[in-house]
């Protein structure tokens, strides 16, 4: 058997970077994270969390994953920073780089941001990107997959709707990127007018209560009032009883269809706030899995770099 040379992962940014070999290797990494597996560092790593956009999964669980693996996390406030005074992120990250900081994990409104920093010559940290605008979501995809092999042991043929408010929904495309190449069939529903047609090559645009007796995976998504430009026609009640994934909905989904959902959730308005403490649903599964999701990504990053003695 020919070994497969490991994808050499110097910054962690976008779905469309993975092969499929890597993303079972992270799976199963995080996985024997979860089982208790522990890394030594042999040398000290610095790690600094610029969070641009509010959070607190994604924040918090990759502190948690930073001191996991023993890191040393290193304090960031963008508020109180200096890109509050007009400096660039590129001068932001050139200053923590000669401060000593090896890896930034960032989040920021604008879609792509992290493009010119990881192709420029006189930046040496490893970047991982926390979500960047409507783009991608690539640690909130890796622990979905997890979630799902968890639940299911495979892809193939599984199919996932992915419902809400798509067009601004950095994990639905994240996870539209790759569970087709998985072997699933990935299903889109929600407001037309929050569909966005370069989703077409990943999957169809159906209607909700078409297709809710045949998925197993229901993906649902936050609407994202932050990112609509204008909302004075949306009703928080009319959404629920179009779009949303009711009790009353849930009532048609097969045996072993699972509810997901990457959080916050606005209870009752994408999903109904009774449905998030049923079995069925892996809200909170999705958030634990998250920081050994987390931990087998940043030791991919420092071994792609020789950082902490690993390799
Ligand atoms: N899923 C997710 O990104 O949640 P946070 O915005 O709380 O990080």
């Amino acid at each position: 058997m020919i070994a497969h040379p490991m994808q050499n992962m110097q910054n962690i940014v976008s779905m469309r970077d993975f092969d499929l070999e890597t993303i079972g290797e992270l799976i199963t990494r995080a996985e024997a994270f979860k089982a208790g597996a522990q890394v030594h560092l042999s040398k000290p790593v610095y790690a600094a969390n610029l969070f641009f956009e509010n959070s607190t999964r994604t924040h918090t669980s990759f502190e948690m994953a930073e001191r996991k693996l023993g890191m040393t996390v290193v304090n960031f406030d963008p508020q109180h920073s200096s890109v509050a005074k007009g400096e660039t992120l590129h001068d932001t990250l050139l200053t923590l780089d000669a401060i000593g900081i090896n890896l930034a994990v960032m989040r920021h409104s604008q879609d792509g941001y992290y493009r010119n920093l990881i192709s420029s010559p006189d930046l040496d940290l490893g970047i991982i990107n926390a979500g960047d605008g409507a783009g991608e979501h690539p640690s909130q995809c890796l622990l979905d997959l997890m979630t799902i092999k968890e639940t299911f042991g495979h892809f193939a043929g599984l199919r996932v709707l992915i419902c809400g408010d798509i067009s601004h929904s950095r994990v639905a495309r994240s996870n539209a990127e790759v569970l087709g190449k998985l072997g699933a069939t990935v299903l889109f529903a929600g407001p037309e007018e929050w569909y966005d047609h370069s989703f077409d090559q990943f999957g169809q645009l159906v209607k909700i209560d078409d297709v809710l007796d045949t998925v197993d995976v229901c993906m649902m998504l936050r609407v994202q009032h932050e990112r609509h430009a204008s909302e004075s026609g949306f009703s928080k009640a009319a959404y629920r009883e179009q779009y949303g994934l009711t009790v009353t909905r849930a009532a048609r989904l097969k045996a072993s269809t699972i509810i997901m959902h990457p959080g916050p959730i606005n209870r009752d308005v994408e999903l109904d706030g009774a449905l998030v403490a049923t079995k069925r649903c892996k809200f909170a599964l999705q958030m634990r899995n998250g920081v050994f999701m987390r931990m087998a990504m940043i030791e991919r990053v420092l071994k792609a770099r020789h950082l902490g003695g690993l390799n």
